[in-house]
C-alpha cells in the first residue's frame, strides 16, 4: 500500500463502512436490551431505542473518519452537553464501554482496530462523566 492510500484508509474504511456501523450499534443496543449485566446503562435510555440507534450510527460514522450525517442534521455534536441531563458516573462509563466491547468481539472486529477503537472511545467515554463516582 503506498504511502498517500494510507493517509486516505480511516477507521470507518477499516471497519467495513456504514453497513459495519450500523451493524456494530444494532449489536450495541441489543445487547444493551438484553443483557442485564448493562441494565443500569439501559434505564438512562428511552423505552424506545430507535432514536438512540440512529444518533449513534451518524455520530459514530462522522467520529470514524467517514460522512458527516450526525453534524448536516444536528450541528456540532457537543456531545458533553447532551449527555449532562444523565448522572453518568464510572460505572456508567464502564457499563457503555463493556458493551461496545462486547458488541465488537461478538462482530469479530479485527482484534488490532477493535483495541484501537476501545482505546479511544474510552477517553470520549471518560469525558462524558459528570459526577465523581
Ligand atoms: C459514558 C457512558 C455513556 C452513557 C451512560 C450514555 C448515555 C446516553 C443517553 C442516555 C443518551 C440519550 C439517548 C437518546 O436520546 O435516545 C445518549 C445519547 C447519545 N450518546 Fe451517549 N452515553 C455514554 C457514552 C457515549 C459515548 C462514548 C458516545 C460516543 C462515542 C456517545 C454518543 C451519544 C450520542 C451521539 C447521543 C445522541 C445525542 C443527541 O443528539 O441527543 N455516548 N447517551
Amino acid at each position: 500500500m503506498s504511502e498517500a492510500s494510507e493517509v486516505k484508509d480511516t477507521a470507518f474504511e477499516r471497519l467495513g463502512g456504514e453497513a459495519a456501523v450500523r451493524a456494530l450499534v444494532d449489536r450495541f443496543y441489543d445487547l444493551m436490551d438484553l443483557d442485564s449485566a448493562y441494565r443500569g446503562l439501559r434505564a438512562l435510555h428511552p423505552t424506545h431505542l430507535e432514536g438512540s440507534r440512529d444518533k449513534l450510527f451518524w455520530f459514530l460514522c462522522g467520529w470514524l473518519g467517514g460522512p458527516s450525517h450526525y453534524i448536516e442534521r444536528f450541528g456540532h455534536p457537543m456531545l458533553r452537553a447532551r449527555h449532562l441531563p444523565f448522572a453518568i458516573g464510572i460505572a456508567e462509563r464502564d457499563q457503555w464501554m463493556a458493551c461496545m466491547k462486547q458488541a465488537m468481539a461478538e462482530l469479530e472486529i479485527d482484534t488490532t482496530l477493535a483495541e484501537r477503537l476501545a482505546a479511544a472511545l474510552f477517553n470520549t467515554a471518560d469525558w462524558m462523566r459528570n459526577r465523581g463516582v
